[in-house]
């Protein structure tokens, strides 16, 4: 394991014992405003602030009739890194989407700086502020990596030599690389390519979807590593991870989603040390392994 994000784990840890917050099956009021997540300690300096996204009571699907997300809150307060875990089919992936107004949701609210932005197209959510990097097909293949760079900056074309400077800095690999077709990469460096695609055009939030999925463990340290580094430059972040471990380790928040539900919410280290989380959600043997160390 990398100690760059072993590290940032555990700075993070304000609180010795578990503290994660177990959410009851609609202990959420329908259409209240107070989202049912916990009071994470230590982050009551961010909380004062208002939340650069929100989401309140999600309800959202696909089909008539059939919700996917039912009733889901999160809020993620600027700076922070967020962490969304859970296991397959939950439905961590419709509730990015849901944010970025890809599915449409059916109650309830979803707010960007505290401005209503429920059910709004994605590229209007682009000019707001709104990045989101999708977990597969996230880059142009047939375009150079500076192609890919540009497409994320066609809202703001002017803006492009003055961006692309601070992206090839935080993804060096990418400038000296950029006539290379993206579509040559390896999966590890197209996720470099996504994120900094949805980093041009210097969103308040990012939104990952799976940044990590289909690495290999190396590829995943450094994901998670430059995911960290964005969001100390600055950038907020919420990310689905099915590396929950991982995820939890480097996130300051986490929340845990089931069956479209907000299940658990925390500090990524409340959650990580949670009897119950452990056993729903990250299994007994990875608790086995990190006590043997
Ligand atoms: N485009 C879609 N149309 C209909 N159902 C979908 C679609 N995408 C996902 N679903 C369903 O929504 C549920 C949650 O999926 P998803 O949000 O992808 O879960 P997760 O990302 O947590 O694995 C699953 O039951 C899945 O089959
Ligand atoms: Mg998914």
């Amino acid at each position: 394991m990398t100690d760059a994000t072993n590290g940032t784990g555990a700075d993070r840890a304000s609180s010795p014992e578990p503290a994660a917050v177990a959410v009851t099956p609609g202990s959420t009021t329908p259409g209240s405003s107070t989202p049912a997540t916990a009071t994470p300690r230590g982050a009551t300096a961010v909380q004062d602030r208002e939340p650069v996204m929100r989401a309140d009571n999600v309800v959202a699907g696909y089909l008539p009739g059939v919700n996917i997300l039912n009733g889901c809150d999160l809020v993620c307060y600027p700076g922070e890194l967020i962490g969304i875990i859970g296991p397959n089919g939950a439905g961590k992936s419709t509730l990015l989407k849901a944010l970025f107004g890809l599915v449409n949701v059916r109650e309830g609210a979803v707010t960007l700086q505290g401005e209503d932005i429920t059910n709004l197209k994605a590229n209007k959510l682009v000019q707001a502020g709104v990045g989101f990097v999708p977990q597969t097909n996230n880059v142009f293949p047939s375009l150079s990596i500076e192609e890919n760079l540009q497409m994320g900056l066609y809202l703001r074309p002017k803006k492009f030599s003055e961006r692309l400077e601070v992206i090839y800095d935080l993804f060096p690999v990418l400038g000296q690389r950029k006539g290379q077709r993206a579509g040559s990469l390896s999966g590890g460096e197209r996720q470099s390519v996504a994120m900094a695609r949805a980093l041009m055009m210097d969103p308040k939030v990012l939104l990952l979807d799976e940044p990590s999925a289909g690495l290999s463990p190396v590829r995943q340290d450094e994901t998670f590593i430059r995911t960290r580094r964005i969001n100390k430059a600055g950038v907020s972040v919420i990310m689905v991870e099915q590396n929950a471990r991982r995820c939890l380790q480097i996130c300051d928040r986490g929340y845990v989603l089931d069956q479209g539900r907000n299940a658990y919410s925390g500090t990524g280290k409340e959650l990580a040390d949670d009897p119950k989380v452990i056993e729903l959600y990250l299994g007994t043997l990875a608790k086995d392994v990190d006590d043997a160390r």
